[in-house]
């Protein structure tokens, strides 16, 4: 249980707030280069912030602030120059510093142009890795953009999903640190919904956790479990899901939890198959973008088990049905809370950090620390034994587990082949 002074703490993240600070240190995920393909603009908020994303003509990314200094209109009109985005309205041009580099009618009665460099918008950096666009809002100089594991694979197809979910990022976030769930949502619950479905062929055996563990490692939290008939030996116990601090999940993919404001997160999934035997990725690949749906009560305020047969479905209904920001100080946490009350602890020590004037935790700037930030999961050792979906596949036994990429993903309905890859040995496998 927290106050509620602890809650606001931790999860108000605007600008200004204990949170907001700390969540503007990192470079957060904003959007799929393969969105900018046929669209110059991307309106954005990120952090309770409105922005806009765009791509000027020689290619280059800018983000900055959503309304036009001049008479304050949607920069998402804006038109793509050479060099920056101009302002549709009256042709203010702005390049990617906030710089504003022409007015012309300015210019028409002051050759001189005195006043455009009295004029600035708000800007922010952008770097893309991956396929991912991701921003900096923090202070400068800014961090290294880390190079997590998955972002740097070579001979990889990806994709990229997103959703924008109505709650809180921590809500959503607990979830990572919550073992449990996976046998009772994705396990009987799932079981459930196939009878509701009539896909009762699908309903399996669930086995019962018997013991669960968390360890703070370098990059965050990594938890473990074991279930009836494993030991101490196994691989789960020995391995498991990074969480890794302050916003990302590695099981299988990623899932990057980015706060678009208090109320929204922007949840992104972020997987990596391997080519079909025999073939290489080809050279500049586009990365596909999907969208994942958001399961919503039917009408009458009934579940719609449609949307509910896929385990990304089942997590979002858990998150978001808490409330826009979960009351925590009405909960009531048991045994099965212990790692979400490390992670609460993470994120307190980590603002107490920011506020000391220190970098927090995952905050990276010798780029030969930054060169491969390899993440250990269960996958890594587990792929032979539990085949590449990992144990929450097993667990789920259908065909929409993994974190809701497999009912989705573009690259694996394409249907030649490709397959699901989480660790290092099945690339090099060739
Ligand atoms: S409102 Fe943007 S140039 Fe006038
Ligand atoms: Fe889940």
């Amino acid at each position: 249980m927290l106050t509620a002074e602890e809650n606001e703490r931790l999860t108000r993240v605007g600008p200004g707030t204990p949170m907001g600070n700390l969540m503007r240190r990192y470079w957060q995920p904003i959007a799929a280069m393969s969105q900018l393909e046929d669209r110059a603009t991307r309106p954005i908020r990120l952090l309770g912030e409105n922005l806009v994303l765009y791509k000027d003509r020689r290619g280059r990314l800018g983000l900055i602030g959503d309304q036009c200094p001049h008479r304050k209109v949607n920069m998402v009109y804006g038109i793509p120059e050479d060099e920056g985005l101009r302002c549709p309205y009256h042709g203010w041009l702005f390049n990617h510093e906030g710089r504003c580099l022409e007015q012309p009618y300015e210019k028409a009665e002051d050759p001189f142009e005195a006043f455009k460099d009295k004029v600035t918008t708000t800007a922010y950096p952008v770097q893309e890795l991956g396929g991912l666009v991701f921003a900096y809002l923090g202070p400068e100089p800014a961090p290294l953009l880390p190079r997590w594991d998955l972002l740097v694979w070579d001979n990889v197809y990806r994709d990229i999903g997103m959703a924008v979910l109505p709650c809180n990022y921590l809500q959503i976030m607990e979830n990572s640190v919550d073992p449990v769930h996976a046998e009772w949502l994705h396990g009987h619950f799932a079981n459930y919904v196939w009878e509701q479905l009539g896909q009762t062929d699908r309903i399996r055996p669930i086995p019962a956790h018997q013991m669960i563990g968390f360890d703070e490692f370098e990059y965050g939290i990594i938890k473990r479990r074991i279930l009836e008939g494993q030991t101490e030996d196994d691989v789960n116990w020995k391995l498991g899901h990074p969480l890794v601090f302050p916003n990302l999940l590695k099981v299988g993919g990623f899932q990057y939890r980015v706060p678009i404001d208090d109320y929204q997160t922007l949840h992104i999934w972020y997987y990596t198959y391997a080519p079909p035997a025999g073939t290489h990725v080809p050279e500049n690949e586009p990365i596909p973008f999907y969208q994942v749906p958001v399961p919503e009560l039917s009408e009458g305020g009934l579940p719609d088990w449609s949307y509910l047969d896929f385990t990304a479905g089942q997590d979002i209904v858990m998150w978001y049905t808490q409330g826009a920001i979960a009351d925590r100080t009405s909960e009531s946490l048991g045994r099965s809370d212990k790692g979400l009350i490390l992670y609460r602890q993470q994120l307190m020590d980590n603002i107490a950090k920011v506020e000391r004037g220190e970098d927090p935790m995952n905050v990276f700037r010798d780029p030969g620390e930054n060169e491969y930030l390899r993440l250990p999961t269960e996958e890594s050792e587990g792929t032979r034994r539990m085949g590449a979906t990992g144990q929450l596949g097993r667990m789920a036994s259908s065909a929409g587990a993994a974190g809701g990429a497999t009912k989705f993903s573009p690259v694996l309905n394409r249907g030649d082949g490709a397959t699901a890859v989480t660790a290092e040995e099945v690339l090099t496998g060739d």
